[in-house]
């Protein structure tokens, strides 16, 4: 969870205009919790390396991350995002109302697994195992070879990574599960992403 996500684009100049867009809607709503832009760039990028196939996101929020996504896809990729709160779903619909390979899901993030499987899969709200639920299982949401991002970590300082002076277990459980190649990138001195890909 990004907190102050949404302001640190304040500093933020030549942003692509649908960024800027989802991030004028979610300061406006007075919602902070956006990806941040380091994050976003490399989003940008990763989606990049998709050719056609499918991107998903769970947690679209006012829907920066799906803009730096669909930024950097190219016309043959479909991006696919899924949000649980109505009015944050209502404007990242809206946004992306006229973006043809967008498309926005309504409910809880369980319900993106109908446009499964994905080449990239983007875990922000829901599926990373951070809370109580059960982290996703990649074989049933990435194609062979597929690439999965989890972010909002902070750095690694040690090993096995720690939070809050405990082992991070949803952080170990991504950098050690057996379908995956996993690793910590580094994004900002404070801001750290898992990206894997899926050995099945
Ligand atoms: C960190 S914010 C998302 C930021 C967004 N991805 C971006 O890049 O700007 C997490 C979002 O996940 C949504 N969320 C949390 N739990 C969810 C769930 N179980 N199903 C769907 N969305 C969920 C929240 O409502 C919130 O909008």
């Amino acid at each position: 969870m990004s907190e102050n996500g949404t302001a640190e684009y304040a500093d933020e100049a030549d942003l692509p205009g649908l960024v800027g867009r989802a991030v004028l809607a979610a300061a406006h709503a007075g919602f902070e919790w956006s990806c941040r832009p380091a994050q976003g760039r490399l989003l940008r990028l990763l989606a990049g390396g998709v050719a056609g196939g499918a991107i998903g996101e769970t947690g679209t929020g006012f829907g920066v991350g799906l803009a730096w996504l669909a930024c950097g896809a190219g016309p043959g990729t479909k991006l696919f995002g899924i949000e649980r709160d109505p009015e944050r779903y209502e404007a990242a619909a809206e946004l992306f109302a006229d973006v043809p390979n967008v498309t926005l899901l309504h409910g809880d993030w369980t319900g993106l697994a109908t446009a499964a499987p994905f080449d990239l899969l983007v875990l922000d709200g829901g599926g990373q195992g951070k809370g109580a639920e059960p982290p996703l299982e990649p074989r049933h949401w990435i194609r062979p070879r597929g690439c999965l991002v989890v972010d909002d970590f902070t750095p690694m300082s040690s090993w096995p990574p720690a939070f809050r002076g405990e082992p991070d277990k949803p952080r170990l459980h991504w950098l050690r599960h057996p379908d995956l190649l996993a690793t910590e990138l580094q994004l900002t001195p404070d801001l750290a992403t898992v990206v894997a890909r899926y050995t099945g």
